[in-house]
């Protein structure tokens, strides 16, 4: 099965199965079948954060479970639900129709509902965890149905416990490690009734400073979200890509007043916990990489930490990039900006 309509990079690779799961049911067949029960499993969900360096030989499973309601409320507080195969976005403009702002910070994040807890997604001063209340999943070495809270989903920036292998030895164990071994199936989240606009993010500050508008309504918020990203992303329906690249690194202040006493314009921002982040875009823009390729791979002309396909199926070049220049040109980047700076970059999509 080709798996280039199934990943936004667009790169070109097979999966040896691909099995559409549409309910908890599903997976309990596929998990029930002598062959493809024990197998290796792949779990997919938009395919907007990964890099295929190849073909993928365990048994990939779509995730399409779909579904929306609002699951309670209390006077504090909304907790709508999702089922993992609803698409990011129309869950957030959805939300909004409905009266249960919150989520407008995140207008317009590739992906599905499923992978969003993955890499706890954030954009503009807002991360998945700050809305996240729990979700399902289903184990796929047990088979066994769990639910995890969000202390147990192990948030960090870009990262939970979706995304480690698996020192644990069980789902409901110690939670630990859960790669490749739990499927979400369905999440919930908080939205509080108490709605504040979160402009914190100097982008949002400009387009309030553009419009004079001082109050904005939730939708006003989404809206500006959406102008922000599509003036500075490529959409990866017109230029295949994964979001940023790299993930912004973190460093002590130390080091941070070291590198600036060298780089007087370096882009940073000082952490709650003391540490200080950097714009990996920054560092990257500044080794001059902003438009360079190898082979059909891309650095992004507006926004330097956003790796492109500059071929496959949504361009008229011939052939995409092969996910093996996706991460020649990574590890390029990554060389330079080690030799200049002194900074390890790391890779924030899965690279499989
Ligand atoms: N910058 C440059 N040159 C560039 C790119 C950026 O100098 O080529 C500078 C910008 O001028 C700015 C700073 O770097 O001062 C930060 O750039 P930007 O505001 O575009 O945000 P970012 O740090 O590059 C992060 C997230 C994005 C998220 C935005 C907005 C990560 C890895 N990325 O990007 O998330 O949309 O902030 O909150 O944290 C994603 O994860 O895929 C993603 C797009």
């Amino acid at each position: 099965v080709p798996l280039e309509p199934y990943n936004t990079f667009h790169i070109v690779a097979k999966a040896q199965t691909l099995i559409r799961v549409k309910s908890e049911a599903d997976v309990a067949e596929v998990l029930a079948d002598p062959v493809l029960g024990p197998a290796r499993k792949f779990v997919l969900g938009g395919g907007s954060n990964i890099v295929l360096t190849g073909d993928v030989k365990a048994v990939t499973l779509k995730v399409e479970i779909m579904g929306r309601r609002l699951v309670a409320q209390d006077d504090k507080a909304w907790i709508v639900e999702a089922g993992a195969g609803e698409s990011w976005h129309e869950v957030v403009d959805w939300t909004l129709s409905q009266g249960w702002p919150g989520l407008e910070n995140m207008a317009l994040i590739p992906g599905t509902m499923g992978a969003a807890p993955v890499q706890n997604i954030g954009a503009y001063g807002l991360e998945l965890q700050d809305r996240f209340d729990s979700l399902d999943a289903i184990d796929l070495h047990t088979g066994r149905p769990f639910t995890l809270n969000a202390s147990q989903c192990g948030f960090a920036y870009r990262d939970s416990v979706f995304k480690h292998g698996a020192p644990g030895t069980g789902a409901d164990s110690n939670n630990l490690g859960l790669k490749d071994r739990a499927l979400i199936t369905r999440v919930r989240l908080r939205l509080p009734k108490a709605w504040r606009p979160d402009l914190g993010y100097l982008d949002l500050q400009r387009k309030q400073a553009e419009t004079g508008i001082t109050a904005p309504t939730p939708r006003q918020v989404f809206d500006w979200v959406c102008e922000i990203r599509r003036a500075k992303l490529p959409d990866p329906a017109v230029i295949g890509n994964a979001g940023s690249f790299f993930k912004n690194p973190t460093v002590t202040p130390e080091q941070c007043a070291d590198i600036i006493a060298r780089e007087p314009n370096i882009v940073h921002y000082p952490m709650p916990d003391g540490t200080v982040k950097l714009a990996a875009g920054w560092l990257i823009d500044a080794c001059g990489w902003k438009g360079k390729s190898i082979g059909q791979a891309g650095v992004y002309e507006k926004q330097a930490l956003v790796l492109v396909n500059r071929g496959g199926a949504a361009t008229q070049a011939p052939a995409g990039a092969t996910g093996g220049e996706v991460m020649t040109l990574a590890r390029a980047i990554q060389t330079s900006v080690y030799e200049r700076f002194g900074i390890r970059l790391e890779p924030e999509p899965v690279v499989i």
